[in-house]
């Protein structure tokens, strides 16, 4: 192999923008930060996809993405049911993108699909191992086209480095390691204040956040996996660890408000991160972020929540073919992003999700990969280093020409991850309980 000539292939990157033989139309559930995330597309690209119908119970929410998208009022909707009921004697658009919390993903996947839309569906597909599979079957009953929200496989960095192992550059894959560093506000911001703080709720971490990374794994791999083991728990955010003298929430007069990494104050009104949540920009009047911690949970105070998601994660992972993959999901850290070292017979790769180095043990040759998306691309505007959009290029291209093959995270390949997660998640229970028995999965 031509090591230099296969490595500089690696720098080819598709295009955001695609044609579509006709403008796709889009009916949104949950016009939230991902309701709009995927959209986006379209006024990026216009003629490639337009939303023509919305559901959201917020009506600010609804009627923003109405009003930017010019849909009639007849085609605005609360409650997401409304949107299915409307579409029982006829589907309103080509694609319908579930983008509604966790818990509200099942029931009206089946049901779109049902009715026949092609679905995009966020992640995680359901909250049981058992939902996941109940839709796979429906989609291959329906035959309608679906994807799962696994942007991460259409990231440019980690295409180049699913095509580096594809084409042998490290020779046969030995094992991974793999970190999900999730960011210390982050946590605090999502996992204990935030959506996704109570795991019986909505998923459990490791399917909620680390879905993407098990999905990583076994993708790069290119294998089934055969065994997973997991340990965890929660060790920070709890009653007991509380300061002396804590208040209920930041905006109290808490005497630690000012050297408390997770004050609520400091994260979003001084550092002023994560305002999408209240619909506020980052210019907006500090009372107006204040009075929002004074009144819901994002001003409580970080030890005294209600919430149980562990924040570190250890899980094994054997894959057919006898190759391993250690994953660690951390809280405590000052970046997110995800770190990779991938072992090989006669390679080594390291990568931060930006950038990857390869070293071949033959010729002790180092080859560095990094993307610069060239001028008008716009792949800086694309979340989860340019796969939102890329994701949504690849769905709709998927969707206009009928070829499912173009489509990374269909349904039937993601399942695999959410099944993994679950099982990891069965694992760290039984871990937590003095039960410790590797959790096998059966095929
Ligand atoms: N692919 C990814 O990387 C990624 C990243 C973040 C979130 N997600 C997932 O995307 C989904 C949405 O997350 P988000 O961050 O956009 O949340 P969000 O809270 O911003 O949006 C969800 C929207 O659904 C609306 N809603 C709730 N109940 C409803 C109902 N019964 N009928 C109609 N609308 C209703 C809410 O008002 C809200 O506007 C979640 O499942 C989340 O886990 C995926």
């Amino acid at each position: 192999m031509d090591i230099e000539s296969t490595f500089a292939g690696l720098t080819k990157v598709e295009p955001l923008e695609i044609k579509t033989s006709r403008e796709l139309t889009v009916a949104v559930m949950g016009a939230g930060s991902r309701g709009n995330e995927y959209p986006a597309y379209g006024k990026l690209f216009p003629g490639t996809v337009r939303v023509v119908a919305v559901a959201d119970i917020d009506a600010a929410r609804r009627n923003h993405m109405g009003d930017e998208w010019g849909i009639p009022p007849e085609r605005r909707f609360g409650d997401y049911h409304e949107l299915l009921d409307a579409g029982k004697d006829g589907k309103l658009a080509d694609i319908m993108l579930v983008s509604l919390p966790d818990d509200l993903h099942y029931e009206p996947a089946m049901e779109a699909m049902r009715q026949g839309y092609d679905v995009l569906l966020e992640k995680p597909m359901a909250q049981t191992e058992q939902q996941c599979l109940d839709l796979l079957e429906r989609q291959r009953e329906t035959g309608v086209m679906v994807a799962v929200g696994h942007v991460l496989r259409y990231s440019p960095y980690f295409r180049a480095l699913k095509k580096a192992l594809d084409s042998g550059l490290v020779g046969n894959v030995v094992s991974i390691q793999h970190q999900e560093p999730v960011m210390y506000a982050h946590m605090a911001h999502s996992f204990v204040r935030g959506n996704w703080h109570d795991g019986n709720a909505t998923t459990p971490m490791i399917v909620a956040k680390s879905c993407h990374d098990l999905d990583i794994l076994k993708w790069l791999v290119g294998k089934h996996c055969v065994r997973v083991s997991a340990e965890g728990s929660l060790s920070l955010f709890r009653a007991e660890n509380a300061p002396p003298g804590a208040t209920a929430r930041c905006t109290d007069g808490c005497p630690h408000e000012k050297t408390c990494p997770y004050s609520a104050i400091d994260i979003y009104d001084r550092k002023r991160w994560f305002l999408y949540v209240f619909d506020l920009k980052k210019d907006c009047p500090s009372e107006a972020i204040l009075e929002k911690l004074r009144t819901t949970d994002y001003g409580r105070c970080v030890y005294r929540m209600d919430n149980n998601q562990p924040d570190h994660i250890v899980a094994t992972l054997l894959f057919e073919g006898g190759v391993t993959a250690s994953f660690t999901m951390d809280a405590f850290t000052p970046w997110g992003g995800r770190r990779t070292r991938v072992m090989g017979t006669m390679g080594y790769i390291e990568g931060d999700s930006k950038t990857f180095t390869l070293y071949r043990f033959d010729t002790g040759k180092s080859y560095t990969w990094s993307f610069t998306p060239p001028q008008g691309e716009n792949y800086k505007e694309s979340g989860h280093a340019g796969g939102d959009l890329a994701l949504i290029r690849d769905f709709l291209k998927a969707v206009d020409t009928r070829d499912f093959s173009l489509l990374s995270s269909s349904i039937e390949a993601s399942v695999e991850s959410h099944v993994m997660g679950f099982a990891c998640e069965r694992s760290r229970l039984r871990a937590v309980k003095g039960q410790d028995q590797p959790g096998c999965l059966d095929r």
